[in-house]
């Protein structure tokens, strides 16, 4: 799970830790485990494939947020940049234009990209890349000093389903992240984008395989980590 940022993995995992599944055979199941569980649990209940998802993760000695940093792009890069971050973790280009379909769903804060709407110096005034109408939108709900809690969908038409529409928004010049509408940009990745509005099913296949594939990166097994008793608290004892 090292490459899903952390407000997506709490919230799937708030999902999965209620599940049966979670509660079922506590003590076999690891917690990093459970995250992956959760994210395809979590998916498939507002709309995703069901897929796939090999156990027999070991859990980490600790957790440390700032360790994720290194590891996730900012909602301002390019289209060169997130190939080249996720790239290290063994992930395709096109696995990252399908796996930023997960901004399908879920809100973000302002703050996220506010400078898109606000910003200061020479470059001053709105990213004129996005769609005028989806800046005065975006500027009602998030006024220049928001409140420290306000949130947007980042799918403004289906917020809670699990569609290709975060794609049409794209096309729509209504990516709400720079890293979002950065994938029209690109010709290779623009292909995709627009080919996953016309093609529902293969989003969710694309999306599904890539979401496997993230989750056997950095796994520990054998006797590497430990498997926690309290997903919250890390344990040393194996
Ligand atoms: C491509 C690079 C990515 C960037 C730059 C990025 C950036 C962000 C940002 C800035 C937010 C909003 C945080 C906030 O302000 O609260 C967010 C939210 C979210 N992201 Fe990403 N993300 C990326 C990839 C992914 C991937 C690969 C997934 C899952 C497979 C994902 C799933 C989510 C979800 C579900 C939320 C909403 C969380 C909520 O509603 O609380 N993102 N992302």
């Amino acid at each position: 799970m090292l490459m899903v940022d952390w407000p997506s993995v709490m919230h799937i995992a708030n999902v999965g830790k209620f599940s049966h599944r979670a509660r079922r055979d506590r003590r076999q199941r690891q917690d990093a485990d459970v995250f992956a569980f959760a994210a395809r649990d979590a998916l498939a209940l507002v709309g995703g494939n069901a897929y796939q998802v090999p156990a027999g993760r070991r859990d980490g000695n600790v957790s440390v947020a700032q360790e994720t940093n290194g590891n996730l792009p900012p909602p301002s890069a390019s289209v060169n940049q997130l190939t080249q971050m996720f790239g290290a973790k063994g992930l395709t280009q096109a696995e990252i234009v399908a796996l930023s379909g997960a901004h399908t769903i879920g809100e973000s804060h302002c703050s996220s990209f506010s400078n898109r709407l606000y910003s200061s110096g020479p470059n001053a005034g709105q990213d004129p890349s996005m769609d005028a109408g989806y800046v005065s939108k975006l500027m009602q709900r998030c006024p220049q000093q928001p409140a420290q809690q306000s949130t947007v969908p980042m799918d403004a038409v289906t917020p809670n389903s699990f569609d290709t529409n975060y794609y049409a928004g794209i096309v729509a010049n209504r990516g709400l992240f720079s890293s979002d509408q950065a994938l029209l940009a690109d010709q290779t990745t623009a292909a995709q984008v627009v080919g996953y509005t016309n093609n529902s099913d293969s989003f969710q296949a694309d999306f599904a395989d890539a979401m496997v594939k993230m989750g056997s990166i950095g796994v520990l097994t054998g006797t590497a980590g430990t498997i926690r008793t309290n997903c919250r608290v890390a344990s040393w004892s194996t």
